[in-house]
């Protein structure tokens, strides 16, 4: 395997057992070294886990058995051998032979010493795509709070008022005009459905926190979906049984997997429709909390991942908004309750689909310390 030199190892401060390959495997983006010929002399820890593929595997390959011939990637190499620079680009959509397309920005440089091997570092973007998304999802939550505290006042009362005229005067009415009452109290019922479903988001109450478990969490929405709206659907689970609590309030957090189990319910094939609900603890995931210097670990992840058709690529960036919904009777408040729930967790969600696998992913913080009452 080859090693990165280490320039001057007489004068450096670090421990002298220490090698470049030592750094180089510490570093946490994958890192590739590649020589005169394209063909790969090294891979760091990260980039074995990046191509699923072992280092023992990768090297010695050419660069386009484990990067596409066609990848822009390849015409970049080609451009800092060209002229000993090096390029960055951003937001490069990268895939191989083994791993699902992943959005990468992109850093290749030439090796002073010996400008015939590029260095190739890769950054991927899942985790600031995920803030910047949590964001918006955070806006668009706060839209529907206003809209929801005047909706509830301008609209329910009068509502109700009109409803309570209908019956007075289907009394004196023949069956006809009774049927025209009848079909006043169901509108007004159905649009006060939705101003009720809406009230949620002007809740003005601080969150009330306590350690919750997220499986009893998980096997309750999963028993209101099968004896209910996914009788059809065949559920699998895969647990993580040692993760530990996460801060929050249990029946909102029921609220939320009943939503996502709904849309997963909602959009699998009336045959043969399945629903994976996994957990697991993942190290380093740290966000910065919007507004404050703070960062917080959210290493509890949960995801409910459907073999569905796949969610429109131009969809996906609106999802999270109020009202977008491409059913006939939906409201499209579905995903931004979630949004909002997860968000006053202090957790993040975030959505991937492709055909015949549509992922939500939710990333929460665990809980540590004895029962309290938080606010945001
Ligand atoms: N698992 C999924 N697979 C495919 N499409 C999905 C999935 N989840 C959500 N969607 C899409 O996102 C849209 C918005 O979902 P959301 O839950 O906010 O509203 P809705 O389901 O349409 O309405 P409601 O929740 O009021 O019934 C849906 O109309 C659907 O097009
Ligand atoms: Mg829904």
């Amino acid at each position: 395997m080859a090693s990165v030199p280490s320039k001057h190892p007489e004068t450096s401060s670090l421990p002298s057992s220490w090698d470049g390959q030592t750094l180089a495997n510490a570093i946490p983006d994958p890192l590739i070294i590649v020589d005169p010929h394209d063909r790969v002399r090294f891979v760091n820890h990260a980039a074995e886990s990046f191509f699923q593929l072992g280092a023992n595997i990768i090297q010695g390959q050419g660069l386009n058995e484990i990067i596409p011939f066609d990848s822009p990637m390849m015409a970049l190499v080609g451009q800092v051998r060209g002229s000993s620079s090096s390029v960055s680009e951003y937001g490069l959509i990268l895939d191989g032979p083994r791993t699902r397309p992943q959005n990468v920005d992109i850093q290749i440089s030439s090796i002073l010493d010996d400008p015939g091997y590029i260095i190739i570092t890769l950054r991927q973007r899942g985790i600031a795509s995920k803030i910047d998304h949590q964001l918006i999802h955070r806006g668009a939550a706060r839209s529907v709070t206003s809209m929801a505290s005047v909706l509830a006042h301008e609209i329910k009362n009068p509502l109700s008022g009109i409803r309570g005229a209908a019956q007075l005067i289907e009394t004196n009415l023949d069956s006809d005009g009774k049927s025209l009452t009848r079909l006043i109290c169901e509108e007004t019922d159905r649009i006060c459905a939705l101003v009720d479903r809406m009230e949620v988001f002007s809740d003005p109450r601080p969150l009330e926190r306590h350690p919750v478990n997220v499986h009893q969490v998980l096997e309750h929405a999963m028993k209101v979906a099968e004896n209910g709206f996914a009788k059809h659907v065949s559920f699998k689970e895969k647990y993580d049984p040692s993760i530990p609590s996460v801060p929050g309030d249990r029946d909102q957090l029921i609220q939320v997997f009943i939503n996502l189990i709904k849309n997963a319910a909602e959009a699998v094939p009336a045959q043969g429709g399945e629903i994976l609900l996994t957990t697991a603890y993942r190290h380093g995931v740290r966000v910065a909390m919007p507004g404050t210097r703070e960062r917080m670990n959210l290493p509890l992840e949960i995801c409910i991942i459907d073999n569905g058709s796949g969610i429109a690529e131009d969809l996906r960036q609106y999802l999270f908004d109020p009202f977008v919904t491409t059913k006939s009777g939906g409201t499209g408040l579905g995903l931004a309750l979630v949004a909002k729930i997860i968000g006053d967790h202090g957790g993040i969600i975030e959505c991937e689909s492709e055909p015949r696998r549509t992922i939500f992913r939710i990333m929460l913080p665990i809980y540590s310390g004895p029962d309290k009452t938080t606010g945001e």
